[in-house]
């Protein structure tokens, strides 16, 4: 009954456990599937992260590295340890799970990202997440800009990864409507919609610079609702949900808006595993109150495309504010 297709791959239901703390380990990969994910994303593998315990290790061996000419080596070898400790995770969750495996990558240079989603197809992954984090806080350059680089990046990505590809993007764009446009133009299976970026925050008795709350509430998943309604009828790749879905009714929202899955991270962390099959049966218990079968028979009846009331996804503030 709640079978949906996203990226090309079946899954039993729309809803994926999201790249995060849940999918780090074979143990809790296996709950997620337990408590009945239709597919799961790897924790990303940072670049970021990687050159700095490489960094560190280097530190480490500083000595030794200064009478010999391995310097390159030893870098090298030390990033590679950290690719073959994901890749691992990944070759054992392929196994030991029935679900679509997603791998995650995050990365700062284009060399990096092609390199680790490669060698990742090769451990078997069902797909690719791009983890799209582009910190825009230059002022000498314009919106269009970061917006032809988003474009460039996926264009190179898609050229290079042959598996089901899916960008992960959070929505400060000037123009999303045309980003996520350009994605499907170039061949992009989905997008994620949106990632949930670090929040900085400030402890004002230490007078020092803190994190912000990494979780989600409730109340968060209005944008990517707003954008999957507006932009799902118009593309032909999949634009899953992600960010403040805690319930299976916001799954519900998000499906009838256009999208064929929802991606949660905060929701199991806060509720534990079984809020997965929580929400499985209450989508279920919605679908027989409704009449409905299959996703597919009320996916996107709301998208802005679909719906006679579609202009409202666009001007429901300036309607209320009239009326
Ligand atoms: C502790 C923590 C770690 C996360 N790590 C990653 C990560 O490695 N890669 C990624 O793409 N998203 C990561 N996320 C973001 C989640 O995948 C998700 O996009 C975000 O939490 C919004 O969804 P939610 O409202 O269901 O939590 C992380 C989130 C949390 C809370």
């Amino acid at each position: 009954m709640l079978k949906t297709e996203y990226l090309g791959l079946e899954l039993k239901s729309p809803v994926i456990v999201a790249s995060g703390p849940m999918t780090q380990n074979i143990v809790s990969l296996k709950k997620c599937e337990e408590a009945g994910a239709g597919a799961v994303v790897l924790k990303s593998i940072f670049e970021e992260q990687i050159e700095s315990d490489v960094s560190t290790e280097m530190k480490a061996n500083e000595e030794f590295l200064s009478h010999s000419s391995a310097e390159g080596f030893f870098a090298q070898s030390s990033r590679d340890f950290y690719i073959d400790k994901y890749m691992k995770l990944l070759t054992m969750a392929k196994k030991e799970l029935s679900i679509p495996v997603i791998a995650s990558v995050s990365a700062k240079s284009m060399d990096a990202w092609i390199d680790y989603a490669e060698r990742f197809a090769a451990c078997g992954a069902d797909a690719i997440e791009l983890n799209y984090y582009p910190i825009s806080s230059q002022s000498d350059i314009p919106g269009s800009e970061v917006d032809r680089k988003a474009l460039e990046f996926a264009k190179v990505a898609r050229d290079k990864i042959k598996l089901p590809l899916s960008m992960k993007i959070g929505y400060k764009y000037s123009s999303l409507a045309n980003i996520i446009a350009g994605f499907d133009r170039i061949g992009i299976d989905g997008a994620v919609l949106f990632n949930r970026f670090f929040r900085p925050d400030i402890d004002i008795e230490k007078m020092e610079f803190s994190q912000g709350s990494p979780s989600s509430s409730p109340d968060e998943y209005g944008e990517a609702l707003r954008w999957i309604g507006l932009m799902s009828g118009e593309v032909k790749m999949d634009l899953a949900g992600n960010t403040g879905i805690h319930t299976g009714e916001t799954v519900v929202k998000m499906l009838l808006a256009g999208a064929p899955a929802c991606e949660i991270c905060t929701a199991i962390v806060k509720n534990g595993f079984s809020v997965i099959s929580k929400m499985n049966e209450d989508i279920e218990a919605w679908m027989k109150r409704h009449g409905f079968s299959s996703v597919n028979d009320f996916k996107g009846r709301l998208a802005q495309e679909k719906s006679e009331e579609g202009y409202k996804w666009e001007r429901t503030q300036f309607l209320k504010t009239i009326g």
